[in-house]
């Protein structure tokens, strides 16, 4: 990366889900599943459910505050709030302004960022780019999704998937390492595999779109696996190739939390073992953008990532998309 630029990093981190746990156990009661085969075939035991009237700014509230406590940073002094989410709290305003409000910070722009499950990484190489150029010096950047309100609850190919969630995480200017490289990909030719059809110009809301089930998730999963496997492994070798790193200088992998098999399919590719790869798919399913901030929380909290460690965060999503990045930890 240019010298002339200031260098990027995460100075604080926060996660919140909520407290309501649904196990496989539960929805065996509810659609024609068993635990067996959600566990074998995606890693997942149980998954947190918002409650009905808790919305996604809600869950990045939560997570909000908590890295802005970690980084020792008050709401005023933000300059920028983006919120990655595939679940706002509606189509307009946005929610980045909704939780611009709650928070107070009232000198901060805010925006939503839609990449689906990499909405995260996109937006942290969004935020890196405004702090190394000197715009910004202080930005909150969060995932955040309430899925289980657009989740079919019959469907019994996409409800087993996912959770809600939020991660936030504090993007400044550091001395050393801090963000070392961002990479993005698309390929919009994918787009039919992961999405919600309805609710948009091109079929807006109607008592047909309801009827059809067009505002919940419709997803191939099998397709969105292959591609995902690719772009995962893809994605952090692009990452650290722009880093100037090898697949021996990575220390901790921070994947997207969709499913076991994608994870080991991409820490094999790292040449990883176990002990440097953080699940904690087994207790949240997928939360989409929600997953990797979470997980980032969780591992520094847990004392996983320690100063100088490579931790490598990648992910993939609805789009399609694919990003990752290198964070030399501070
Ligand atoms: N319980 C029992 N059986 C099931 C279930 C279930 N919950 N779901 C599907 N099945 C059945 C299918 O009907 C199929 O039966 P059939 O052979 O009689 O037709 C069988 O299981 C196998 O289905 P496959 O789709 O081939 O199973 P696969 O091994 O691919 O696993 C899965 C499915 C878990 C969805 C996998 O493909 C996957 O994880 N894909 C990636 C999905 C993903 O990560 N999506 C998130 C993207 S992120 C974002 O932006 C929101």
């Amino acid at each position: 990366m240019d010298s002339e630029l200031r260098k990027a990093g995460v100075t604080g981190v926060g996660s919140y889900v909520p407290e309501k746990v649904v196990t496989n156990y539960d929805l065996e009661d509810i659609v024609d599943t068993s635990d067996e085969w959600i566990r074998s075939r995606t890693g997942i035991e149980e998954r947190r459910i918002a409650k009905e009237d808790a919305t996604t700014s809600d869950l990045a509230y939560k997570a909000a505050e908590s890295a802005l406590n970690d980084a020792d940073l008050s709401p005023e002094e933000l300059d920028l709030i983006l919120v990655a989410t595939v679940t706002p709290d509606m189509m307009f305003p946005s929610t980045g302004c909704l939780l611009q409000d709650r928070l107070g910070a009232t000198n901060a722009a805010a925006f939503d960022l839609e990449a689906g499950c990499s909405g995260f990484v996109y937006s942290i190489s969004v935020a890196t780019q405004f702090v190394r150029t000197g715009a910004y010096d202080n930005v909150l950047v969060i995932g955040a999704e309430t899925l289980s309100k657009i989740i079919n609850w019959e469907d019994r190919n996409t409800c087993v998937l996912f959770g809600d969630g939020a991660g936030a995480a504090v993007v400044q200017p550091v001395e050393s390492g801090g963000v070392l490289s961002t990479v993005l990909g698309a390929d919009g030719s994918g787009g039919e595999l992961l999405k919600m059809p309805a609710g948009g110009s091109k079929r807006p809301a109607s008592l047909e779109t309801v009827k059809e089930n067009l505002h919940y998730i419709h997803m191939e999963g099998n397709s969105v696996f292959k591609f995902a496997v690719r772009a995962m492994g893809k994605g952090a070798m692009k990452a650290l190739e722009k880093a100037d790193l090898e697949k021996k200088d990575v220390d901790f992998l921070i994947p997207h939390q969709a499913n076991i098999r994608i994870i080991d399919g991409a820490a094999k590719r790292l040449n990883l073992d176990n002990d440097d790869v953080f699940v904690n798919l087994d207790k949240y399913g997928n939360t989409s953008a929600a997953s990797i901030p979470i997980a980032l929380a969780e591992a520094a909290e847990a004392g996983r990532i320690n100063s100088g460690d490579n931790v490598v965060i990648v992910g993939f999503g609805a789009g399609l998309t694919w990003a990752a990045s290198v964070i030399e930890w501070s």
